[in-house]
Order: structure tokens, then sequence, then C-alpha cells
């Protein structure tokens, strides 16, 4: 950046003051008043009081004293920039959405990464899920596509999660760990958490401390729907692959990188953007009916499995590129506003209770943390397609409806209309049954996907992994948890579990947690799962 040679005045205090001349811009006050001295508050004397009717000065400070909004609950640490989905054909055979009809068709995207635990001002290499959240301005609406760089969870119930989050963040009393899962608190709740065993081993492997942004895979983690005009209905699994391959840093470095630069995963995305250096995805699907979804070992809406690419190939559809980054991080990264349930026509849910709980939580979170119902007229979430309705007013309205109806059914001809054809319908499922609080059967395996996950990675990566739940749980202070969760590895893999529990010094083996189905024997190592061998 060039260093600019502005006129220099000196005042009477001996103060500095740069003076505006040339095509330098009056500073104002945000009401819009020239302001002539922005050093001095206005004072009686020379030596004060200072004026209340000095309004520059209180104008400046009301501003500065309210510049914070609440950090995000979870995933407060984030970058964004922005850039263009490109499809590669037209998917019009399986999905309506208007966004996969055309090949080559672009459309302007905002993506933000994040990591889940740590503060806002936390550091970049935490060991921890990277959020990997994805906001589509398509011609029908907001697509947001909220995943993360690990395609499991590790709830199977939404209703969970307030206390999964709990107990990850720092402890209430002492207000520590700031940003890592290395305490009593968090392996108390896994330990007595069975389903999140899957989850569990992906968190505790390389894919935790990714090397950059631009190395991550992304996930859509549930099943979702894709309809058609005819309204046939396609489950899909969305998976973002990254042009550039998987990496991942080790623990050692991790370690190390944190201390030097906190912002590492930052400044990485900003240098290789700004250097023209523009990274790539691609968006693969896997697609699959009903029949192969009751035919499938798992049950296709517990968002704790995969559905291995051995199984079912991904098919790519299309390729990400991040061409731009915000001219403002506030204005951008901050106040984008993701939420699960913006889809337009020809996307669906599933009824992953998982997904089922986000579209309900993310609208309310976003009007804690914006301060508004109007949070969608703010730039980086303001649709880039026609809008019509008759919401109106509330703090910050920026798009009230015009002309005299505000209500429908009118007489005047006025306002819009809704459209059957056109309008995002629910996919018809049929549904009947009681209304009950339960799991179902096909959730309660929660031990053969961990399992193949780790079968699945190299000696090296599972050496990594042993590495990583010796020293997370040889943080945990109370034996009982430490020898809980060797009872659940022992279900996972026998020898990972021994060396955990030499490692941690624990003498006598417990027995394997009490698993309520049996792991299934039959599941072969997927290659896809490792980061070494792809
Ligand atoms: C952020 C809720 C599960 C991905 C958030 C936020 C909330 C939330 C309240 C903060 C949003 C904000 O202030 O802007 C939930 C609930 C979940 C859940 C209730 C389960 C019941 C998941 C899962 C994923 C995920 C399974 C990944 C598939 C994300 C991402 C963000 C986020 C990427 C950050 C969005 C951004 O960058 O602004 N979530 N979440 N969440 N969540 Fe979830």
């Amino acid at each position: 950046t060039a260093i600019h040679d502005l006129s220099i005045q000196r005042g009477e205090g001996g103060e500095l003051h740069q003076v505006a001349e040339g095509d330098t811009p009056t500073t104002t006050t945000a009401f819009g008043t020239p302001v002539s001295d922005d050093q001095n508050s206005l004072k009686i004397g020379r030596r004060g009081p200072t004026l209340m009717e000095d309004f520059h000065f209180r104008d400046k400070m009301f501003h500065f004293d309210h510049e914070r909004i609440p950090e995000r609950v979870v995933h407060a640490r984030g970058y964004g920039a922005h850039g263009y989905f490109e499809n590669y054909e037209s998917l019009a055979d399986i999905t309506r959405a208007d966004l996969f009809q055309r090949p080559g068709e672009r459309t302007q995207l905002f993506v933000r990464f994040s990591t889940v635990v740590g503060n806002k001002g936390s550091f970049d290499l935490a060991r921890d899920v990277r959020g990997f959240a994805v906001k589509m301005y398509t011609k029908e609406g907001n697509w947001d596509l909220v995943g993360n760089n690990i395609p499991v969870f590790f709830i199977q119930d939404a209703v969970r999660f307030p206390d999964l989050v709990h107990s990850i963040k720092q402890e209430p009393d002492r207000a520590f760990p700031q940003a890592t899962a290395a305490h009593d608190n968090f392996w108390d709740f896994i330990s007595l958490m069975p389903e999140s065993m899957h989850m569990i081993m992906w968190v505790m492997s390389d894919r935790a401390i990714p090397r950059s942004f631009r190395f991550m895979q992304g996930f859509g983690v549930h099943t979702f729907r894709f309809v058609n005009a005819k309204g046939k209905s396609t489950f899909v699994k969305f998976h973002w692959k990254p042009k550039l391959g998987l990496q991942s840093v080790v623990w050692n470095e991790a370690v190390k990188i944190n201390g030097a630069d906190p912002d590492f995963h930052r400044r990485d995305l900003w240098n290789a953007i700004k250097s023209g250096n523009f990274p790539e995805w691609e968006l693969h699907v896997q697609l699959f009916d009903q029949e192969f979804a009751d035919s499938f070992d798992f049950d296709v809406l517990d968002p704790t499995k995969i559905i291995p690419e051995e199984v079912l190939p991904t098919r790519p559809i299309g390729r990400m590129v991040l061409d731009r980054m915000p001219d403002n991080f506030f204005m951008d990264t901050e106040q984008v506003a993701f939420m699960t349930q913006n889809v337009p026509p020809g996307i669906d849910f599933s009824n992953d209770p998982l997904l089922q709980g986000r579209n309900f939580s993310y609208l309310d979170t976003q009007l804690k943390r914006l301060g508004s119902t109007n949070f969608s007229h703010l730039p980086v979430n303001a649709l880039k397609c026609p809008m019509h309705h008759f919401q109106q007013d509330g703090h910050m309205a920026f798009r009230n409806p015009v002309g005299r109806a505000n209500y429908q059914p009118n007489s005047w001809g006025e306002g819009p209309r809704e459209s059957p054809e056109r309008g995002h319908v629910a996919y018809p499922e049929d549904i009947e049954g009681q209304k009950l609080r339960v799991r179902p059967e096909s959730f309660a395996d929660h031990y053969s996907q961990a399992r193949q996950f780790y079968i699945s990675q190299t000696e090296t990566e599972q050496n990594h992994i042993i590495g990583a739940l010796t020293f997370e749980i040889s943080k945990v202070e109370t034996p009982a948890i430490r020898i809980r969760m060797v009872s659940h590895l022992l279900n996972i893999d026998e020898e990972m579990a021994r060396k955990v529990a030499t490692k941690l010094g624990i003498k006598e083996m417990p027995a394997p947690a009490d698993a309520a189905v049996p792991t299934r024997m039959d599941l072969q190592p997927s290659p896809a799962l490792s980061i070494l061998r792809n």
C-alpha cells in the first residue's frame, strides 16, 4: 500500500492534525456534518471540562462503544471469501433447482470456513472440526449448504446439541480451556455418548488439523433430497473435494504454528486469493433412491454414518472457485448468516433428526446475533434475485413493500401471489405414526463405522490417532473417565485400545463398553478415508 503525504499541521498543544486538501474527502459525522477538528474534544477554556454539546465526540464514541456484536455461539472464529459455482452439466433429470439446469452457468457464492470450539480470537490450528459453509445466491433464493470438513457428527438428535457444545467449550467455573477439547467435561460427555465414537475417530485423525482451508474436504453431512420437475425425489449427499488434494499438519507442527502465527489459515487464504492463486473445489454428489436406502446396512437418516464411496461412488457436478476476498471482514465474514433451512425449489430435507433441529436453530441464533429480523437485508445475506413479500418494518428495514397493499388477498391488484408451480414444494413423503420420543433401532450400531475409519488409515495415520487420543485423554484428571473411554476404544480396535491404555498408564484393561448392537465385522477398509493414500 502506498504511503500518502497528507498535509500535516500542528495544533496549539503540539498535537498533529492531518488536514484534507485536494481530492481527500472531508471527515463527517455519521449524520454528514463536516468535522473541523478530529483531535480535540470541545471544552470550556483550554483545560476543560468537556462539553456535552460536542456532538462529534458523542457520535464517534457512541459508535465505537457499540462495535461488538455477540460472537457465534459455535464456529465463532472464521474466515470467508467470495467466489462462484460453475455447473459441469444439467441435472434437470434429478433436480429442478434452477442453479443446476444449465451447463457452464455460474452462481455467485460466499464461503466461510471456521473452527467450532474456540472463541473469535482463538488460534487457527486447534484440533477441531472445521466449518465449511457455502451460501449460493441462486435465481430462486439463497441456498446455504452449511457443512463441515468431516462427513459425520457427534450426535444423532438435535436435542443433544446444547449439551455437546457446553461440554466441549470452556468449563463454566474456570473458563478454560478456551479452544481445545482436552478436558474432563468433554471426555466425560463423549464417554457417555457411544454414538459419538465414529466422529471421535475423525476428530482424533489428521483431518482435524488441516494444513490450510485450501486442502480440506467439505461435507453436507446429512442426507438431503433432490426433487425434479415431475416431483420425483432422489436422496443426495454433498461432498466438496479440493483440487489441491488433502493435506494436514502433524500435531508438533500445529502447536508451533499456533504459537508463531495464530492466523496461519487466514493468512494462507488471503495470500492465495490476493496473488491470483484461486482455490477450487469440485462439488460431488452421492445419489440414491429409497430402495438403496432401505437395503443399506445403516440408516441414511443417521448423521453419524457415511455411505462409503466404495459402495456408492461420488459424481462430480461442478466446481467452486474462490476469487475475491471481502473488502471488509466484519461486513461479510462476520455478518454472513447461514441457515440450513435456506433451500431453493428442487432441494429438500430428509428426516434426519439432527438436520430437522438445525432447521429450527439457525433462524433463532441469527436474530440473537445480528439483532434484527431484517438481517437478510445486509449486503452479504441479501438476495441477488427478485424478492416479493409483505413482510415489513422491524429494526433497520431497508426493503419494505411499496404501494398501498401490504396484505393479501387484496382487491388492488398489487403485490405478489403464491405459485404452486414455481414455489418450493415440500416432498410429499408418506408419513404416519404415533408421536414418540424414541431413537430408531437402525441408529443403534455405534462402532462399526468407527472401526472402518480406523482400519482404513495407513499405519502412520493410525499412530497419529493413537497419539492424539493419548494426548487428549491424558489431560483428563478423572481416572474413571479415562477408563470409560478405553472401554469404548476396545469396541473399535482392540490393539489401538491397548496402545492408548498403556500410554495412559492404565494397568488393568476394562471390559468393552456395553454395545447396543455387536459391531459388524464385514466392513472392508475404505481407501477414500485415508489422507495419505489419496
Ligand atoms: C454454526 C447450531 C450442527 C455446521 C452454527 C451456529 C449455530 C449452530 C447456533 C451459529 C450460527 C451463527 O451464529 O451464525 C447447530 C445445531 C446443530 C448443528 C443446533 C445440531 C443440532 C451442525 C452440523 C454442521 C454444522 C452437523 C455440519 C454439517 C455449522 C457451520 C457453522 C455453524 C459451518 C458456521 C456457519 C458460519 O460460518 O457462519 N450452528 N449446528 N452445524 N454450524 Fe451448526
